[in-house]
């Protein structure tokens, strides 16, 4: 089937986000849209390296010159913690809290949301994990405003409804919010999201290239998933483009500004597209490992970074399910399959993805990072759990993800 032959002529999309105040300095105008919005007392959301840098003092600098008065919690962990999310709230009721500021990655900004739900809506922040359609209408109150400034290129959740918090108890990641039942109806989306790229220059390379490669499986897996649109398919074949192009730029010069807002722009894109579309199988596996692998005593594997680790293997899993669409992701790392079959053409997206990974220096095994082989059956078991599954261009089930696993272990 060809693309205009499976070309879904009904769907709905939802644009996650408010406003978009996208370029470089755009973090100065926090102060007076906060203003704008007559949001008092806002709860800054961040984690601690974030509140030691100047970038907490910009945004502050901005609050200050508006004369909005606000409260930084600077606790939150990388793979956000259900705990964390629940003190934060506490800590926004207490300092009666108009709005919530999310600054920081995408652990920052999902905690914010997450603080956001349960500072207006009874319950705890378990009690909202989605596992299903009919789990979007649990929250019934409209969460507090987010405002959402990220300081990396990756995640995407400024751009949408989602948000990924770990229960620290089955250690495994919760899918918290959804699309609005109605229009107008409670969401976890920014109202303003502030994309300021010249907060990412000080990035390191490693955040920067496993941050990126968290971008790139967004895109990938909403392009190839079941639920993908053709609003979506135009979103990711257009910044899967971008992160080919300025990814390896922004990790080799990170005071590239170009660069730096390319790959902030491809992450927003994002979030967007797979808000309407869903993640699949890259993401199934990378939040399962993210779990168990997301916080001591078991080493950390940053989510983009797990992401990178599955996706040669989940692409190879799937190119022949969908070999159109997997041909174009060839060509988009830049692949050359001008006179190939189809099948051998939508094969080289392994090649692609592969040396886009090889020019940012991520790890290529998951023995590489530490991941012990008696743990990869539970992580199957999590990925199985994941509200994802359904959306991938080809079924998998538990033996399956368990078989990918065993190919990641071992890496190329
Ligand atoms: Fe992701």
């Amino acid at each position: 089937m060809n693309l205009m032959e499976r070309f879904r002529r009904q769907f709905a999309f939802n644009w996650g986000v408010g406003t978009i105040e996208f370029g470089a300095g755009k973090v100065a105008q926090l102060g007076p849209i906060a203003k704008a919005m007559k949001a008092r007392n806002l709860l800054v959301v961040t984690d601690k390296a974030i509140a030691k840098t100047d970038i907490l003092g910009k945004v502050e600098d901005s609050l200050k010159g508006a004369k909005v008065s606000y409260t930084v919690f600077g606790e939150v962990e990388p793979n956000p913690l259900d705990t964390i999310v629940e003190k934060g709230a506490a800590i926004a009721r207490e300092t009666k809290a108009g709005a919530i500021v999310g600054l920081g990655g995408g652990s920052s900004i999902d905690t914010a949301k997450g603080i956001s739900v349960i500072a207006t809506n009874p319950g705890s922040i378990r009690d909202f994990q989605i596992t299903s359609p009919a789990d979007f209408l649990k929250m019934k109150i409209h969460p507090l405003p987010l405002i959402a400034i990220p300081t990396t290129s990756g995640t995407g959740t400024e751009g949408n409804f989602w948000a990924i918090v770990t229960h620290t108890e089955k250690w495994n990641k919760m899918a918290i919010g959804g699309p609005p039942q109605y229009p107008g109806g409670p969401c976890i989306a920014a109202k303003v999201s502030i994309n300021d790229p010249q907060l990412t220059v000080t990035l390191p390379p490693f955040q920067t290239a496993s941050t990126g490669l968290d971008a790139f499986a967004h895109h990938y897996d909403s392009y190839t998933a079941n639920l993908a649109t053709p609003i979506s398919d135009a979103i990711s074949e257009y910044s899967m483009k971008l992160i080919r192009n300025f990814l390896p730029i922004a990790y080799t010069n990170g005071k590239d500004l170009e660069a730096r807002e390319m790959m902030m722009l491809a992450s927003l894109l994002g979030g967007i597209s797979f808000a309407n579309s869903d993640c699949s199988a890259v993401h199934c596996l990378g939040e399962a490992l993210g779990g168990l692998y997301g916080n001591p005593p078991r080493p950390v594997v940053a989510h983009g970074l797990a992401c990178s680790l599955f996706m040669p293997w989940v692409m190879e899993f799937n190119c022949l399910t969908d070999p159109v669409k997997h041909a174009n992701v060839a060509r988009f790392l830049g692949e050359d399959v001008s006179g190939l079959t189809l099948n051998v053409a939508a094969h080289r997206c392994v090649d692609g993805v592969k040396r886009l990974i090889r020019s940012v220096g991520l790890p290529t095994s998951l023995e590489a990072v530490g991941v012990k082989k008696e743990d990869l059956p539970a992580v199957a078991e999590r990925a199985t759990w994941n509200v994802s599954v359904d959306s991938n261009p080809r079924p998998v089930n538990l033996d399956i993800f368990l078989d990918l696993l065993n190919k990641a272990y071992k890496g190329w």
